[in-house]
């Protein structure tokens, strides 16, 4: 797989398929700009290189048609405060004014064409649609990991056209959650919270091959009681001894046995609260756990939106060695899965 270093961006247009798809306010502002910050460092080397960028996104799902609240003009507004330079917002991803838009770039200007899935051709992976969006670019950077596992336009065909490589997010998180999936240094233990055990099943079971435990939230450990789902490791997982808040947190006893596990670990990956964590009361136990981790040397790994955004509530976000800005895709990732969007940069 190809990364920065192997091109030569200067006066070249480059189109960099970014993961803006950030959660936004009731009067469409931005709530958390993670995702964007985190493309910074790509957009910056690129801009440095004399390279002309046309950025590419998704924004929530409004599924092949123009939602007018999906729209990424906030997102291009957040972008330039970040950058300290003007980005052209485009009203569309496709047609004449876009194309002539982008042949009359200069290098180190940076167009955001708008939200890739008001087109139908995006989802439905349409090599018409990629050729086109390839067409505009001597070179295409894939940065969107969160997008990696969907077999999408922009994400998995684009490449099919052009040369292209992995911008220095994907990098980033490819090499750390590989450390957790197969490079761990050991005792390795992974802290599995959240609910829908289906969603997690997968994950459970390929990461219990590499961890030494497997510490699983109230509710996943309930669902697998009731659902009487068999996991195929069993002996590796540990669920909480006690609860508090009418089931809703994990009680004191839990938190000590998870805290021994903890301190125990050389690696740590951590993915979904172990409380109702929307409620104050109820999310004692999962701050608890996110503090031993941190107090831990240990090299410790996050994600998921819930997570990160429990995170943030508690300013732990630069503690974590890495934050994953993936929810589905690290899931993923970290099932053993190869991811679309990963697969088409080899
Ligand atoms: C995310 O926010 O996790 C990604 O952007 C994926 O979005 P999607 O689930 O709508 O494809």
């Amino acid at each position: 797989m190809k990364t920065l270093k192997d091109f030569d961006f200067a006066n070249k247009r480059i189109l960099v398929r970014c993961d803006f798809n950030v959660p936004l306010g009731e009067e469409g502002n931005i709530l958390d700009d993670f995702k964007i910050s985190q493309s910074i460092p790509t957009l910056l080397y690129l801009i440095e290189k004399r390279a002309k960028l046309i950025l590419i996104s998704h924004l929530g799902r409004p599924d092949g048609k123009v939602v007018e609240d999906l729209r990424l003009s906030p997102v291009g507004e957040k972008l330039s405060g970040l950058l300290s330079l003007p980005v052209r917002k485009l009203g569309d991803c496709v047609g004449n004014l876009i194309e002539a838009e982008i042949k009359e770039m200069q290098p180190g200007e940076v167009i955001l064409l708008e939200n890739v899935q008001f087109n139908p051709g995006e989802k439905e992976n349409n090599l018409k649609f990629a050729k086109i969006l390839a067409g505009y670019a001597d070179i295409f950077i894939m940065e969107a990991f969160g997008q990696a596992h969907r077999n999408y336009a922009s994400i998995a065909s684009i490449p099919k056209y052009i040369p292209s490589g992995a911008g220095i997010l994907l990098e980033k998180e490819i090499n750390n959650l590989s450390k957790v999936l197969d490079n761990s240094e050991k005792p390795l233990i992974a802290i599995i919270g959240g609910k829908k055990v289906e969603t997690k099943l997968k994950l459970i079971d390929k990461i219990s091959e590499n961890a030494d435990f497997v510490i699983i939230g109230g509710l996943l450990q309930k669902e697998l009681k009731e659902k009487n789902i068999k996991l195929k490791y069993p002996k590796k997982i540990i669920g909480p001894v006690d609860e508090t808040g009418r089931g809703l947190d994990i009680g004191p006893k839990s938190i000590k046995l998870f805290k021994e596990k903890i301190s125990l670990a050389k690696t740590i990956f951590w993915n979904g609260p172990l409380g109702k964590i929307e409620e104050e009361e109820f999310s004692r136990g999962t701050a608890e756990i996110a503090k031993a981790i941190i107090q831990n040397q240990a090299f410790s790994v996050a994600g998921g939106g819930e997570t990160i955004e429990f995170i943030r509530r508690i300013n732990l976000t630069d503690k974590f060695n890495h934050i994953s800005t993936g929810g589905g895709a690290m899931l993923a990732f970290l099932a053993g899965e190869k991811l679309p969007g990963i697969k088409a940069l080899k």
